[in-house]
């Protein structure tokens, strides 16, 4: 084979075939095509798109470029295999979700292995929220996430090297080339990690809105679709929630904030929209492994709380251990009277960005004080001068940019108008 061969025929919007496919992963993956050539592919598949064979042949490449992760030792209390399940979140602000679902769906005894990212951009990353607990690490061997598995039910770690390197390698170079925003590369992405990670039933988490990765519902049910036939044509038992992130989840976006708020949640508190989508995509996770349980009621009475700690213990997180606080802050208020209709998710989350809360290169550390708390959500009735939201961070001259990202960030309407508010547009 021949990689310009390759590029042409994507180029001249032919289908590829199974070995060229096969070919071009493989080879770029030991590093036989260049970067330039697969940028020009990946541009050509942007363009041109991919049929469903394609992109499931790409998915099986990727996969086949590194190991795969087989959990059928774990035993439940009965001795039968133990059921696994995980969530894939698209990305999006205030999205916590992850740390209070993870303990409470292993609290009727399905395995939870869940391989969570680091933030880049605006939408912050699981793992450095967790970050933020003191002593907690996120790289475990797969051994170790093994043995968590079996001893606590639900594990957060850091995926590791050796699932899908293809993807890696690709990811990092569409991030540079303007080829991120292809709906068959992003699917084969996602579904390449989570099928080789081995997990019997997955729940998608697909955002739609300003916050997202897709802006519009039509191209991020498209998005679902493909990845939820990525996962059926693997034997993966694969369910996927269009949600709203047109505004952030829950009232934090940021590091250790989300942590304290997700605690809420987990004590059987919190906000309704982290509670109200938690419990569902719990009962979605359940019903993928065929187990049957009260999501809402294990909130409630402490079980998942339960889990949690046995799980952030178990990383050598102190669940007790206060949580940093931002030596900073600095209030937003309200600029009229009326109804909050708008908070854009957008905004906030390049504000709680530009706050020290996520990272503009790789390698950048994290604060894991920094982030936005809101103290209206939209529906909430405010006065003029009312505190809206706190900024939150270790470095004051910060605030500047943050507030010039939250411009036009903030819709009032005379009172007796309605938000829109559907959190869960549709399931597929
Ligand atoms: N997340 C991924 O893992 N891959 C993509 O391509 C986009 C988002």
């Amino acid at each position: 084979f021949d990689a310009v061969d390759v590029i042409r025929a994507k180029r001249d919007r032919h289908e590829l075939t199974d070995p060229q496919i096969d070919w071009v992963i493989d080879a770029y993956t030991r590093g036989a095509v260049a970067d330039e050539q697969m940028s020009a592919l990946a541009m050509a598949i942007l363009l041109n798109g991919m049929t469903h064979r394609e992109t499931a042949r790409w998915t099986t490449a990727m996969i086949a470029s590194g190991e795969r992760l087989d959990f059928s030792s774990l035993r439940s209390s009965s001795g039968g295999p133990r059921p696994t399940a995980d969530k894939h979140s698209t990305g999006g602000v205030g999205d916590k979700i992850t740390l209070p679902l993870a303990p409470l769906v292993a609290v009727f005894g399905v395995a939870v292995p869940q391989l969570s990212g680091r933030g880049l951009g605006h939408t912050g990353g699981t793992l450095d929220k967790l970050e933020s607990i003191p002593g907690w690490r996120a790289s475990l061997t797969n051994a170790e996430m093994m043995a968590q598995l079996n001893d606590v039910g639900a594990v957060v770690c850091a995926a590791g090297a050796g699932l899908a390197p293809a993807d890696k390698k690709l990811y990092a170079l569409r991030d540079v080339t303007g080829t991120v925003e292809a709906i068959p590369l992003i699917a084969s992405s996602i579904m390449s990690k989570k099928i080789a990670e081995g997990t019997g039933a997955l729940v998608l988490d697909v955002k739609v809105g300003s916050g997202a990765f897709m802006k519009d519902e039509e191209s991020a049910r498209e998005l679902a679709q493909t990845m939820v036939a990525l996962g059926q044509d693997a034997g993966v038992h694969t369910v996927a929630l269009l949600t709203d992130m047109g505004t952030p989840l829950g009232l934090t976006a940021g590091n250790a904030i989300e942590v304290e708020e997700s605690l809420e949640v987990l004590a059987g508190g919190g906000p309704e929209d982290v509670v109200g989508l938690t419990v569902r995509l719990a009962e979605e996770m359940l019903e993928g492994a065929g187990v049957q349980g009260d999501p809402a009621a294990a909130l409630r009475d402490g079980r998942a709380m339960d889990v949690w700690r046995h799980m952030i213990a178990a990383q050598g997180g102190d669940p007790d251990a206060p949580l940093p606080v931002a030596k900073e802050s600095d209030t937003v208020y309200a600029p009229a009277d009326g109804v909050l209709v708008g908070l854009d998710a957008l905004s906030v989350g390049v504000a709680a960005w530009r706050l020290g809360a996520g990272r503009a290169r790789k390698e950048d550390a994290v604060q894991a004080g920094a982030g936005v708390r809101l103290h209206a959500k939209p529906g909430a009735v405010v006065r003029a001068g009312e505190p809206l939201m706190t900024l939150l961070t270790d470095t004051p001259e910060r605030f500047s940019r943050a507030r010039e990202a939250l411009e036009g960030a903030v819709t009032i309407a005379p009172e007796g108008s309605r938000p829109a508010q559907r959190l869960i547009l549709d399931r597929i």
